[in-house]
């Protein structure tokens, strides 16, 4: 199988990316990535040289290269969005632009040259659920400009499916945690914070729950879905870790032996889904369940931020510093 992964640079993409070219050995994958922000060729330095992998450094909007590219594969895997939910508040175009527009672009490639499509969405379309979890036929309810690009993506998805027969599989995971995760999103940030004895800012109550999956499950499932999902379908992914924003900070404190006065309440978050949860039935028939346990893999993520510095230190520096000032300090009331 010939695999196009968009946004492969960023952090499931890289974990993605290293699970299939480990698993596969006569795949063959081109990561077209636009290398923003959140791109880092760094976190794909050890499979750089395989003969299977191939780099492009190009936008997802940008139909030229798209089409090109879509011309040597037999699938789409789009991983390619602008992703924290943070940002999206502050600046909402470069999320319709990338992940609506950018979407849009690669289905018609994948129409033109007749290729299986992914679309990797998210558990956030469905909106905050106070008791129960959502199915996949849930009416999609997004709260965020991040969300509500997602889900007008994946609908936009859907109509290829349903109006050209463009073989369209979705998947929705909830919270990934592992390495390579750009430290803007709560648990490297926390870690990250926490050893350097930086505050660690809580939005509003801390009382929000997110269900957590480590990376590799994640890529599992994704794999999956690929080799056996049914055209037109969308899949739940979950980890079955569902917990407070306060329980992962203890849990973090805990793994990093930080005292708990580095805890900051800070003002919360406009929009704030309180939780996310969905019924993942569906893809436990087709074949998956989570493999990791979420207080192993939670103290090898410790860990692996621990042994990583290389990787997590210089990004905390340049533009991440200016986002932090600039918007996020601001927003949060932070000093
Ligand atoms: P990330 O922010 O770490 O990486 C995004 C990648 O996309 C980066 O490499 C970036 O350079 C690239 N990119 C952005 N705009 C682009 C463009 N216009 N053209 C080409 N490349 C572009 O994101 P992530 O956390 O790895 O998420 C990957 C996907 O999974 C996203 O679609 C996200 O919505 C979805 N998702 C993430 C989570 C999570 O917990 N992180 C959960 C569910 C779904
Ligand atoms: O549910 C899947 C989604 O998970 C993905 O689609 C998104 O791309 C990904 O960013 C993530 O969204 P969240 O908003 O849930 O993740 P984030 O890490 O930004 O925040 C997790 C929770 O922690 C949320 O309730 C907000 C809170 N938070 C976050 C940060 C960064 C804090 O309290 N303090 C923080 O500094």
């Amino acid at each position: 199988m010939r695999l196009l992964v968009t946004g492969g640079a960023g952090f499931i993409g890289s974990n993605f990316i290293r699970h299939i070219l480990t698993k596969y050995k006569d795949y063959k994958i081109i990561n077209l990535d636009k290398l923003t922000y959140a791109g880092n060729l760094d976190n794909l330095k050890d499979v750089e040289k395989n003969k299977n992998y191939e780099f492009v450094k190009g936008d997802i909007c940008d139909a030229e290269i798209v089409n090109k590219l879509a011309a040597k594969v037999d699938v789409i895997i789009n991983f390619a969005a602008e992703t924290h939910v943070d940002r999206s508040i502050g600046s909402p175009e470069d999320f319709i632009r990338t992940d609506i527009f950018g979407t849009y672009t690669l289905l018609e490639a994948a129409k033109e040259n007749k290729l299986k499509f992914l679309q990797i969405s998210t558990d956030e379309v469905y909106g905050s659920i106070e008791k129960g979890s959502f199915k996949e036929n849930d009416r999609l309810n997004p709260s965020s400009p991040y969300s509500s690009s997602k889900a007008g993506a994946e609908l936009l998805a859907h109509s290829y499916f349903v109006t050209f027969g463009v073989d369209v599989l979705v998947t929705r995971s909830s919270n990934n945690y592992g390495p390579y995760q750009y430290p803007e999103k709560l648990i490297p940030v926390f870690i990250t914070n926490a050893m350097e004895d930086k505050s660690l800012p809580i939005y509003g109550d801390g009382q929000q729950v997110r269900d957590w999956i480590y990376v590799i499950d994640n890529c599992e499932a994704i794999d999956l879905v690929l080799h056996k999902g049914k055209s037109g379908e969308a899949y739940n992914i979950g980890g079955g870790n569902e917990k407070t924003n306060m329980y992962i900070t203890k849990k973090i404190l805990e793994l990093t032996k930080k005292p708990e006065s580095l805890i900051n309440y800070v003002k919360d978050r406009p929009g704030h889904d309180r939780r996310y949860s969905v019924d993942c039935k569906k893809i436990n028939a087709l074949g998956w369940k989570p493999r990791y346990d979420f207080d192993k893999a939670m103290k090898e993520t410790v860990q692996w931020y621990r042994q990583n510095k290389w990787w997590w230190e210089k990004i905390k520096t340049g533009e991440y510093k200016k986002y932090y000032i600039e918007h996020y300090h601001e927003r949060h009331g932070l000093k």
